[in-house]
């Protein structure tokens, strides 16, 4: 067990930006259409993960991927090859990182008091490439002292499993001590709201600047510990709070 300050980031929206991918549906359908499907993928995506959370069924995360990209052109009546939809697939290996990523992931691989991990939804394969063949990220891959996805316990955030299940990845027990000890950095609300329900600390990363909307939390679980700009002011923030903690 590590007695260092846990940081669990999350991956597609967190540090790795996914707009690439709107670029590449550009080149098939105009900027405006290409939007608007991208938003409609990852809608779908999501969407398919907690609809599987409640039948309490799992299909890979890849699968998901490419059905809900089909659903997305059904939706937006347009079509594409089977070799096209590989290709927009293929964009997962070579996502861009958000432009904070780099110092903070530099600093980190300094810093012997973190112990940082990816932890995604993604399968272990598909986490593996985004991290490894990312042109951004890839340079950087050695501060993550492991890659933890849903894989294992075949189940999707926000259920309750996966956070426990990182959990024990990183040698702690489900304990309320334990999960109060973790760290999860997110740019999506709903790993946010689901870590903190499960008793982990979390950080949202509100790129956008619009503020916390999310208010499930306010029935169940809680919102984010802190709301920050980007994943180094998280970092520096829970290292203020280890540092009390420990003081
Ligand atoms: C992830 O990497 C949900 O896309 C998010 O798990």
């Amino acid at each position: 067990m590590t007695s260092d300050t846990i940081i669990a980031f999350d991956l597609y929206g967190t540090l790795l930006s996914t707009a690439s991918i709107a670029t590449e549906l550009a080149t098939h359908f105009g900027d405006k259409k290409a939007e608007s499907i991208a938003a409609l993928w990852r809608r779908y995506q999501l969407e398919y993960t907690f609809r599987m959370v409640s039948m309490d069924t799992y299909k890979s995360f890849d699968k998901v991927t490419a059905s809900s990209l089909d659903h997305a052109l059904a939706e937006a009546q347009v079509t594409l090859s089977a070799s096209d939809k590989a290709e927009l697939l293929k964009a997962y290996d070579s996502l861009s990182i958000f432009p904070e990523v780099e110092s903070t992931l530099r600093s980190l691989q300094k810093d012997s008091t973190i112990y940082a991990c990816v932890f995604s939804n993604g399968t272990d394969a598909m986490v593996n490439s985004s991290v490894k063949k990312s042109p951004s990220l890839s340079p950087l891959s050695s501060v993550f002292k492991d890659l933890i996805t849903v894989e294992e316990v075949k189940t999707y955030k926000p259920s309750p499993k996966v956070y426990h299940h990182l959990a024990r990845k990183v040698g702690k027990s489900n304990s309320k001590e334990d999960m109060a000890s973790m760290w999860l950095v997110s740019g999506n609300p709903f790993d946010i709201v689901g870590a903190r329900a499960a008793g982990m600390n979390s950080a949202w990363v509100d790129r956008a600047g619009n503020g916390w909307l999310d208010r499930l939390g306010t029935i169940v679980g809680d919102g984010p510990t802190i709301v920050v700009k980007g994943i180094d002011e998280a970092v520096k923030e829970i290292k203020n709070r280890a540092a009390k903690n420990h003081s």
